[in-house]
């Protein structure tokens, strides 16, 4: 039986399908590259705006079209398992066979066989529909090593696969969240956050040295509340450091509302931790922070980005916004604007707010930005990011930066090479001949509000 896997949605979700990937084959079970070949097709989806949730519905109907008549078990996992639940099933024209949720992915060979044998049997008129979207406190998969891949199929026929290996283990070092934002679904989706042993996370990353991993991205909604039994954030962070053959530890993402200066301390002196800090701001404006339940001031992340930046002087801050919660109002908005200013974020994922049922925000107040006033608040955001990135980008000409060599071929070229800097910033080689791996000096030539470009320099 082979099957396709899609991922969707965050890098919780990428580790996950990892996990799957892992449980799945196992069990006997064998993946497919595409959905043609494939017997089962399970995408583990995402629902945090409905924009992601459109996406995978338009990708099953169009599954269905590419295949003509022929059947197969359609399986959605993941975040839109646990947020729509049941009711997903009932859904006539989507006809999902199973349904089953991050906390339960222990289930998924028993859940596909029964579908499978439900499918072959002539007798039944009904096929069997299966879920669990039970979620589980305790449950951390902490005995099951994740597949790791290289995930999705490369995005562009012009990368080598053959010359292309994955060079970065996520790792999830905690699982669910408490914060409960109230415009968000994570916490109904995954449920009670909780923190994985210190030394279950060191040995998930010495196998993944042993694999040939270069990098580990450390994963949670919020490491800043990392905590297990004496241990912190910080302290992880040390305790990952020291695993040889590992070269840079990322982690997303820290919440500005509990942000502990001696993560800043560690992130300064130990070499291995990558200088990046990934800080969703969502909005800059105190009133709209407290309808939100970020439980921060603009003041106060204001005076985090001082520390940061002082502490290293180095350091590249990216950003979550969102824009058009209900009842922000122009000149509100304008305080992310402000805040946008004077950061001076490296890069900026920038969302209209997005109505989900069972949140605190939906259940409070009415959708209220028209969808023309978010597109105008969108635009502004992102034309002022662009012009901050490559003011930010250009800054970096003639320096020279360590690049971790990640692909041959990028979506321009099949020759160059593409890695990445220590602050996460996308650099292409043009020419040459490098190992994917390798962790080079680059001097930075050009630069554009996406990617810088370079040669490499002896050291
Ligand atoms: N735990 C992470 C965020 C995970 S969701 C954190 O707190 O940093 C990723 C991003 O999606 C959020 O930072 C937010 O900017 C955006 N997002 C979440 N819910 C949204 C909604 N209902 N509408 C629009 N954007 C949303
Ligand atoms: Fe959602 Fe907030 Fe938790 Fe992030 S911290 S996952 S935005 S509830
Ligand atoms: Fe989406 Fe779930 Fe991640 S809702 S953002 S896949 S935690």
């Amino acid at each position: 039986m082979k099957i396709y896997l899609k991922t969707f949605g965050c890098q919780m979700n990428e580790y996950d399908s990892e996990i799957i990937k892992s449980i799945l084959s196992e069990n006997g079970f064998s993946f497919a590259d595409n959905e043609m070949d494939a017997d089962v097709i399970l995408l583990n989806t995402c629902a945090v705006r409905e924009n992601a949730q459109r996406k995978v519905f338009g990708l099953i109907h169009d599954i269905r079209h590419r295949r003509g008549g022929r059947p197969a078990i359609y399986g959605v996992l993941g975040c839109i398992a646990t947020y729509l639940k049941e009711g997903l099933l009932e859904n006539k024209n989507l006809n999902i066979d199973l349904i089953v949720g991050p906390d339960s992915y222990r289930r998924l060979p028993q859940i596909i066989n029964e579908c499978l044998l439900s499918h072959q049997s002539p007798v039944t008129s009904h096929q069997k529909k299966t879920h669990d979207i039970t979620l589980n406190e305790f449950e951390m998969y902490s005995d099951i090593t994740p597949l790791r891949d290289g995930g999705n199929p490369a995005a562009s026929p012009q990368v080598d696969v053959s010359l292309s290996r994955n060079i970065n283990a996520w790792i999830a070092v905690m699982r669910g969240c408490n914060n409960f934002c109230t415009f968000c679904v994570v916490p109904y989706t995954r449920g009670r956050e909780r923190s994985r042993s210190p030394q279950d996370i060191v040995k998930e990353a010495k196998k993944a040295a042993e694999e040939g991993m270069k990098q580990v991205t450390l994963l949670g909604q919020n490491v800043n509340s990392y905590r297990f039994e004496d241990a912190g954030f910080s302290d992880l962070l040390e305790a990952v450091s020291q695993v040889e053959g590992i070269e840079r530890i990322r982690f997303i993402s820290p919440h500005p509302k509990d942000f502990p200066l001696k993560l800043l301390e560690t992130m300064a002196k130990n070499k291995k931790v990558c200088k990046h800090i990934h800080f969703p701001l969502q909005s800059g404006n105190n009133r709209i922070l407290e309808l939100m339940n970020r439980t921060y001031t603009k003041e106060r992340f204001l005076e985090l980005v001082e520390k940061m930046k002082k502490m290293i002087p180095e350091i590249v801050i990216t950003t979550d916004i969102i824009v058009g919660f209900p009842t922000e109002t122009d000149d509100e908005f304008e305080d992310t604007v402000d805040v946008m200013k004077q950061v001076a974020f490296d890069s900026a994922f920038i969302f209209k707010y997005s109505e989900r049922k069972g949140t605190m925000a939906a259940k409070k107040f009415k959708d209220d930005v028209p969808q023309e006033k978010k597109k105008d608040r969108i635009i502004k955001l992102n034309t002022l990011q662009k012009e901050i990135s490559l003011k930010k980008n250009e800054a970096h000409i003639g320096q020279v930066h360590d690049v971790l060599i990640e692909q041959k071929g990028t979506s321009r070229s099949a020759n160059a090479f593409q890695g990445r800097n220590d602050g996460n910033k996308i650099v292409i080689l043009p020419e040459g001949s490098f190992c994917v791996g390798q962790i080079i000096p680059v001097k930075i030539t050009s630069a554009t509000p996406h990617v810088l470009r370079g040669q490499p320099v002896e050291k």
